[in-house]
């Protein structure tokens, strides 16, 4: 009773100080202090009543409400299914309930400092106490609505747990998907992004880090809203998950925009003979997914001094991982993009560009390229940049063309 009434009448007479206060000011201190007095030995009698004769009166009632419930109850994130007499308990709980809750919905509350943090952790313990097949995260950096969905719902039509979706758009962008849409529910958590700056930088540990939240996800691949496959997904699958290498573009150009990016303010930490540069569009394994994530020594050196005409998106990952993870990169990225009309975009693909020789140049384009330790005529798994434009052609030629099931 005591300890009720000490921290119920200081914070009742600070409000009626402040209300009397500014309704009177000129009002007399003696007068005042009657007052309060009055009122406070009258709230003392209404606390008292409310406490030992509950549900008496509206007064009681009111009062009963403000104060803190004492009756245990169950925490509030966990409710319980009690249907059939069987309690099942239907909020994140367990590890499968986790898993479940990762496939209906990419979206969380998580800021970027506690989501980078989680991604971080590795287990370690390897082997994982259920039975669960490796997944391909498909990662869809973004303006607005992935162009070419339609091509994409056509190749994944079948493979449900071979893979997971994140996209990363515009945070203004919004669009209602039908829920049989595997890009439904599949949004991040984003910010904007400005074309050759930092923020892109940022977009893609976004997505890594989202994808890693699941860790069925086993290989990781950036895709644009312009980008198609270019094989059906159990040879896409199968060339990622058996591959002993990581797929990041990295070369060293002399050129102005190789070495000419280069700035020698950032040494010590990145020596001009280290300067790499590549495409952004890459396929990585999980480790280097965590490692990326968890880089607080190189990115900030790249915030800082990697600015335009600098692209960091054409060249922090290149160098990062030709500094500290060269061994398992192949130095090669997967995706295929055309360069050769020069300028600062690759060429783009309308319909008339799409033709069925034109696909099967991309799928096996003469070329070569070291997979495993053997020679393969398949370089490339993905291929851009293909407009709106291109898709009914593309929806025409593809399935059969590259065997979708
Ligand atoms: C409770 O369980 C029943 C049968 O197991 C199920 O049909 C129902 O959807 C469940 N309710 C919730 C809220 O999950
Ligand atoms: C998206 O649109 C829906 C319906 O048009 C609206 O309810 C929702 O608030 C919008 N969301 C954003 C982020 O603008
Ligand atoms: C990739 O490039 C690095 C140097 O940056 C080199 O040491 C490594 O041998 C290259 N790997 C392959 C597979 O060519
Ligand atoms: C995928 O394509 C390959 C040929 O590239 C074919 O042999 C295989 O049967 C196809 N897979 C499915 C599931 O259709």
């Amino acid at each position: 009773m005591k300890t009720h009434q000490q921290e119920a009448s200081p914070a009742s007479s600070v409000s009626y100080l402040k209300l009397r206060l500014s309704f009177s000011p000129q009002l007399h201190l003696v007068n005042f202090f009657s007052h309060l007095l009055l009122f406070g030995s009258g709230l003392l009698i209404g606390i008292t009543l409310a406490l030992c004769l509950p549900y008496s009166s509206p007064l009681s009632f009111q009062i009963q409400q403000q104060l803190p419930s004492t009756s245990p109850s169950p925490p509030r994130s966990v409710s319980v299914n009690q249907t059939n007499g069987m309690a099942t308990l239907v909020n994140r709980h367990g590890l499968r309930d986790l898993l479940r809750a990762d496939d209906q919905k990419a979206m969380h509350d998580m800021n970027e400092q506690e989501l980078l943090w989680r991604a971080s952790l590795v287990p370690k313990i390897k082997e994982v106490p259920f039975k669960h097949k490796p997944r391909v995260a498909f990662m869809f950096l973004t303006k607005g609505p992935v162009l070419l969905a339609p091509l994409w719902e056509r190749f994944f039509k079948g493979n449900k747990g071979l893979y997971s979706i994140y996209v990363h758009s515009h945070p203004c962008f919004n669009e209602t998907l039908p829920q049989s849409s595997v890009f439904y529910g599949r949004r991040i958590p984003s910010k904007e992004v400005k074309w050759g700056e930092l923020s892109m930088i940022e977009a893609e540990r976004r997505l890594l880090a989202n994808a890693l939240l699941d860790f069925r996800n086993q290989r990781f691949v950036l895709l644009s809203e312009s980008c198609i496959p270019l094989f059906n997904f159990s040879t896409i699958y199968n060339y990622l998950l058996k591959s002993t290498k990581n797929f990041v573009e990295a070369y060293d150009s002399p050129s102005a925009v190789g070495r000419g990016r280069y700035t020698p303010r950032m040494r010590p930490l990145v020596k001009l003979s280290q300067w790499r540069k590549g495409s952004q569009w890459f396929q990585i394994d999980r480790a280097l997914a965590v490692s990326i994530v968890s880089d607080r020594q190189y990115f900030p050196v790249f915030k800082k001094y990697c600015r335009p005409p600098c692209y960091s998106d054409e060249h922090y990952l290149p160098t990062l991982v030709s500094i500290k993870f060269w061994r398992r990169n192949s130095n090669r990225t997967l995706t295929w993009v055309d360069w050769s009309k020069g300028g600062a975009h690759p060429s783009k693909f309308i319909r008339t560009d799409v033709t069925v020789e034109f696909l099967k140049r991309l799928r096996h384009g003469g070329r070569t390229c070291e997979y495993n330790g053997h020679t393969t005529n398949a370089c490339h798994l993905f291929a851009r940049k293909f407009t709106p434009h291109a898709l009914s052609r593309l929806l025409r030629f593809a399935p059969k063309l590259m065997h979708f099931n």
